[in-house]
């Protein structure tokens, strides 16, 4: 059943109301302006209608209204003046201030019961639509937040891009003046890859850092990706040395996990870059992750990576061992690819550096 409030000072008009209400809704009563206002705070939102007398003691009726109206409650819940008052003047005013009707006495049964009806259904009806307005409205600013949201992961995602096209194309430049030069390639492959959104966002929550496109800027280095697989370990620092040496290229962070390897065995150099893109409007700076290893550290690597990501396989620490063993055999056999090689270009002629 809907709660409504009855506020008259006089006691038969409150007992007339509420015999006339009483078997619709459940029926709240106040003496005065100052109760009214505290049954509105205890009832408020389950109040459906507040039938109001404008003359009262401690707080008159206009005074209830327009509290109810500075708090907001006049927008959700209906008054509706019961008043002796025939003068014009006050109806209007009382109409200004925002109630919803106008009752005179003395009361007519089915009258009041209808008006009061009436009143709290138009309420009713105004206050779900608002809120489905602003429901809709929510959506909508949401939905525009993603959709820029979006767009700005997008135009990250293409910088990124652009600046692994940047450095792969230094690298590929290099290669093709060795080629020619010295008959060599410093690299056998190149392999690049942008970072997933799913493991952008896995790494920043792992790390504590906000999910935002400022943040994967500011805090993530190894979103452009270039993986350079050469022939040889000397490959390695020979081309890391040209690329930093060249224009436009800040060293940010060199790891040589090739003289310190990782216990596992993992043996790479890594470079964190920063590199400018050029955009129609602006040059930026770019972050990269550039991974130079040998082949068979690659080889090895993949074969690790696997190993990563399996779960429940050989808790006994068995396959680690054994992965540890053919990283240090790989060790060797690097190197002595690498004097073979030097055997070969001393004592061949022809060609070689
Ligand atoms: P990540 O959070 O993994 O990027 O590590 P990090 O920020 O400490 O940098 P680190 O230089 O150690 O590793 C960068 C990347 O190198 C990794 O994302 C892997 O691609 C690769 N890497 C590093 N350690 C290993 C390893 O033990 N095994 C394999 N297979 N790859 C590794
Ligand atoms: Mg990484």
């Amino acid at each position: 059943m809907k709660r409504i409030l009855v506020v008259d000072d006089a006691e038969l008009n409150r007992e007339l109301l509420r015999d006339m209400l009483k078997e619709e809704y459940i029926v709240e009563m106040a003496a005065d302006g100052e109760e009214a206002l505290d049954k509105l705070k205890l009832y408020s939102a389950s109040l459906s209608a507040v039938l109001l007398d404008l003359q009262m003691p401690k707080k008159d009726g206009f005074s209830v209204v327009i509290e109810m109206k500075r708090d907001g409650w006049l927008r959700h819940i209906p008054v509706l003046v019961i008043s002796g008052e025939f003068a014009v003047e006050v109806e209007n005013q009382c109409f200004e201030l925002g109630v919803s009707d106008f009752i005179r006495k003395p009361f007519v049964d089915s009258i009041v019961r209808k008006r009061v009806r009436n009143a709290i259904e138009l309420f009713s009806s105004k206050n779900q639509l608002e809120q489905k307005v602003e429901e809709q409205e929510q959506i909508i600013k949401i939905q525009e937040e993603r959709k820029r949201e979006e767009k700005s992961f997008n135009r990250l995602m293409m910088e990124y891009k652009a600046a692994i096209m940047g450095v792969e194309t230094r690298l590929k430049v290099l290669n093709e003046e060795f080629s020619q030069e010295y008959n060599r390639n410093p690299f056998e492959s190149i392999k690049s890859r942008l970072k997933s959104p799913a493991s952008i966002y896995e790494k920043l929550e792992r790390r504590g850092f906000p999910v935002s496109v400022e943040s994967i800027r500011e805090n993530l280095t190894d979103v452009a990706g270039l993986r350079v697989i050469c022939s040889f370990p000397d490959d390695i620092y020979r081309l890391a040395d040209l690329l930093i040496k060249q224009d436009n290229i800040i060293l940010l962070r060199r790891k040589d996990y090739i003289k310190n390897p990782k216990p596992n065995g993992y043996r790479s150099l890594h470079l964190i870059v920063d590199v400018p893109i050029f955009l129609s409007h602006e040059k930026k700076y770019m972050k990269v992750e550039v991974q130079l290893r040998t082949i068979a550290m690659d080889f090895w690597a993949s074969l690790e990576h696997k190993l990563k990501y399996k779960k429940n396989v050989d808790k006994t620490g068995a396959i680690e061992a054994r992965l540890k063993a053919c990283a240090d055999s790989i060790e060797a056999l690097d190197y002595q690819m690498q004097e073979i090689r030097d055997q070969i270009d001393s004592e061949g002629s022809g060609h070689g550096l």
